[in-house]
């Protein structure tokens, strides 16, 4: 039986994922910063598949709780066995350009914080010799862009965190998964309309299977490789005068 922690646990995305592992008898501790909303997701997935849910709030920028959330979480799970970084906000880019307090809160809700919460998670699952990591990354940190720059680089940094953190992991048996995601309707993109857009049901999905047989990076769905692939090969001088 898994004991899973997942951190942004009311994004549509990371509810298909607590239910999957739930369907297959894991006990959950889900956190967000809308307590009513993850008392009722955890006792929604409580009667829908008979696990153990419990709830509980973080923020992620507020880094001196870190250390006490994750202590009580591991406590009222009786142990850890993964955690899922699904936690994660666009802000409001055109501000953050102008305002580096907007900027750092960005790079807070993105990067920072989840170095925080991955550090104390993978120093728990490196003593124990087991476990899993999953991170929710994005395609726009495969390359900076005009339209939302501050939100890629905080992508793009937390990406070569966890490449390096995989390997240190690996000589633990420790597994930790990059998902680069591109667009999932949710309330991150609402009203926005693009052909390439899933939904947060298949998102999980692909990245349930992609944990499922041990992958280390993930794209998702799996065409952003190739879409991704083509844009990182346009020189910057051509780049820059497209507005993609
Ligand atoms: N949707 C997309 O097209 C897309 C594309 C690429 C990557 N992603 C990534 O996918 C992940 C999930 O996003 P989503 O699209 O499902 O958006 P979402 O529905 O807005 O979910 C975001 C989650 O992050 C939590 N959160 C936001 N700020 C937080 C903070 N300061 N501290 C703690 N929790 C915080 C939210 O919960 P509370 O508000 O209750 O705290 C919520 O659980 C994010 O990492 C996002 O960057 C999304």
């Amino acid at each position: 039986m898994q004991r899973l922690l997942i951190l942004g646990a009311t994004s549509p995305i990371a509810r298909s994922l607590a239910m999957r592992f739930a369907t297959e008898g894991a006990s959950l501790f889900l956190a967000a910063r809308d307590l009513a909303e993850v008392e009722r997701l955890a006792s929604d997935i409580t009667v829908r598949t008979g696990a153990r849910a419990v709830s509980g709030v973080f923020d992620a920028a507020e880094f001196y709780f870190h250390a006490t959330f994750f202590e009580k979480a591991v406590a009222e799970l009786g142990g850890l066995d993964g955690m899922i970084v699904c936690f994660g906000t666009l802000g409001d880019e055109t501000a953050a350009q102008v305002d580096p307090e907007k900027a750092l809160a960005i790079l807070n809700q993105n990067f920072t914080g989840a170095v925080s919460l991955i550090t104390l998670a993978a120093r728990h699952l490196e003593q124990q010799k087991s476990g899993f990591i999953i991170a929710i990354g994005s395609v726009a940190g495969e390359r900076g862009r005009p339209k939302n720059y501050v939100y890629g680089s905080a992508k793009a940094a937390l990406a070569t965190f966890l490449q390096g953190l995989r390997g240190r992991m690996a000589r633990a048996g420790v597994h930790v998964m990059t998902v680069k995601l591109g667009t999932v309707d949710t309330r991150m993109t609402w009203g926005r309309e693009s052909p390439l857009t899933v939904a947060p049901e298949a998102a999980a999905d692909s990245i349930y299977g992609a944990w499922k047989r041990g992958a280390e990076v993930v794209f998702v769905p799996w065409f952003w490789q190739p879409i991704m692939g083509i844009i990182k090969l346009i020189p910057e001088s051509i780049f820059r005068r497209v507005n993609i």
